[in-house]
């Protein structure tokens, strides 16, 4: 049987650093609010002119590097955003052609936060059936470009950057995915979304959140997910090394640890340096862990995520 085996990771960070204290220049909005709330001390901001493949690219040449490989080994490049370059192409294509390939396929997922959970989960059934053999998952974000930066309620909490891992079809090993599970609920559109474009209102839209019910609700629903995942890989909690979570805010991280009985010192957190960077933010928190280290091979990994849509998911891997 063949196993979808994460060989790499990268990521990238615009080197602007935006504090909280900044944001109260232009804000009515406090450090102590935003730590006390959300876990969130500062975030990187990219500077004008920088678009999502730029640093779609750099994560994913980092993943490359780190993999020992070329993109000329990749027949599959998947970029996870709710921030590409143009309305199309997909930036995916925009990362492949960047790279010097002209091999393989290239397209964009997009569940918003939810994004790399959906690209790792596709490109795992791929490999495993043979679709492709190495792939390249990315998820990169711009999300300063879509925040109303008048609204103090969503302002303060996202970040732009990327994260990317190198995905190889491996048989005969224990490594790799051992169980992925996606879902959604349209229902819930209209708590967590950008009213406007691009695309078909021909308008250009910004980040509209009821953060209070999207709280509610992930909670809930990551725990949920969380557990559904570690049974279908046989696995139970104790079996956990690492969760490397979407980075949208400590509380919720700290309320869904609770709710599995799994101690807080499992949890991979990197909410305080990056906020939310929606679809970058598991690449990004799964790259700091590996090469500081507390990641190491052979490891149980759960990684989770849920956003706007909603869209909500969960992989458990053996790094
Ligand atoms: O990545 C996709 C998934 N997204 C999420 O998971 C986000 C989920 N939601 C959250 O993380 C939290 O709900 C927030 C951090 C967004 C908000 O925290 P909260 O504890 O739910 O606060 P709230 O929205 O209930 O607002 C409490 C108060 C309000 O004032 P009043 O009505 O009590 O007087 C807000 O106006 O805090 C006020 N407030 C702020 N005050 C200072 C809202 N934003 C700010 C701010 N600074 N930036």
């Amino acid at each position: 049987m063949r196993r979808s085996v994460i060989i790499g990771t990268g990521s990238a960070l615009p080197p602007a650093i935006v504090s909280n204290a900044d944001l109260c220049e232009r804000l009515d909005t406090s450090d102590a609010w935003i730590v006390e709330r959300t876990g969130i001390c500062e975030r990187r901001i990219a500077a004008d002119g920088v678009v999502t493949s730029d640093l779609a690219l750099e994560a994913a040449q980092r993943a490359l590097e780190a993999a020992g490989l070329t993109a000329a080994d990749i027949d599959l490049v998947i970029v996870a955003t709710a921030t590409p370059d143009q309305t199309f192409p997909a930036t995916a294509t925009i990362v492949q052609a960047r790279l010097g390939m002209k091999q393989g396929a290239a397209f964009d997922i997009a569940a918003v936060c939810s994004g790399f959970i959906y690209a790792l989960t596709v490109a795992d059934a791929m490999l495993k059936v043979g679709q492709a053999n190495r792939a390249l998952v990315i998820g990169a974000e711009l999300f300063s470009r879509i925040l109303d930066w008048e609204d103090r309620a969503t302002a303060v909490l996202f970040g732009d950057g990327a994260g990317a891992v190198v995905l190889e079809a491996r048989a005969g090993t224990e490594r790799g995915i051992l169980a992925s599970r996606i879902h959604s609920d349209g229902r819930h559109n209209g708590l967590l979304y950008v009213d406007g474009g691009p695309g078909s209102t021909g308008t250009v839209g910004k980040v509209r959140m009821k953060g209070r019910e999207v709280f509610r609700h992930a909670v809930q629903n990551l725990a949920a997910v969380m557990e559904e995942t570690l049974a279908a890989a046989g696995l139970e909690t104790g079996d956990i090394d690492w969760v490397i979570p979407h980075q949208a805010n400590a509380r919720i991280l700290d309320s869904t640890a609770r709710k599995l009985g799994l101690p807080a010192d499992k949890v991979v957190m990197t909410v305080a340096g990056h906020a939310n960077t929606s679809a970058a933010s598991v690449p990004l928190a799964l790259d700091t862990a590996v090469r500081d280290g507390r990641v190491k091979p052979g490891d149980v990994l759960l990684l989770e995520a849920m956003g706007g849509g909603f869209t909500w998911g969960a992989v458990a891997l053996r790094f």
